[in-house]
């Protein structure tokens, strides 16, 4: 694959057993400027790495459960495009429960604060 071809994911990593205290692991993925950045996840899950923990359900940017961070926007990766670099990390303001999976149970966030951050975004 040419570089101009390949989208450089680098995901942040926590597992409570293995990797207690979280690092970073780069993936490349085949860049597609019409493809989100859910569907680079899916592609890493599938193809790369089947231990890539995330949450997606609606895929439609309605049910909000895959909100994270992606170069420090907090943002829906099922609405968004992906980018040649992408940075992601789960949703600040909440307990990891694995790589970007977050406790939603605990609400530390106002619901307000997190819908302003979308619109931004
Ligand atoms: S999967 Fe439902 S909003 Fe993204």
């Amino acid at each position: 694959m040419k570089e101009e071809d390949i989208s450089r994911v680098r995901i942040m990593r926590f597992d409570p057993e293995g990797n207690p205290s979280g690092s970073f692991q780069e993936y490349s993925v085949p860049f597609d400027p019409e493809s989100t950045i859910m569907d680079a996840l899916y592609y890493i899950y599938t193809h790369l790495d089947g231990s890539l923990a995330f949450r997606g359900s609606c895929m439609h940017g309605w049910c909000n459960v895959c909100m994270l961070k992606v170069n420090g926007k907090v943002l829906l990766p099922c609405k968004k495009f992906m980018k040649k670099e992408m940075t992601i990390e789960p949703l600040p303001g909440y307990p990891v429960i694995r790589d970007l999976i977050v406790d939603h149970s605990v609400k530390r966030v106002p619901v307000r604060k997190r819908q302003n951050e979308l619109k931004k975004n």
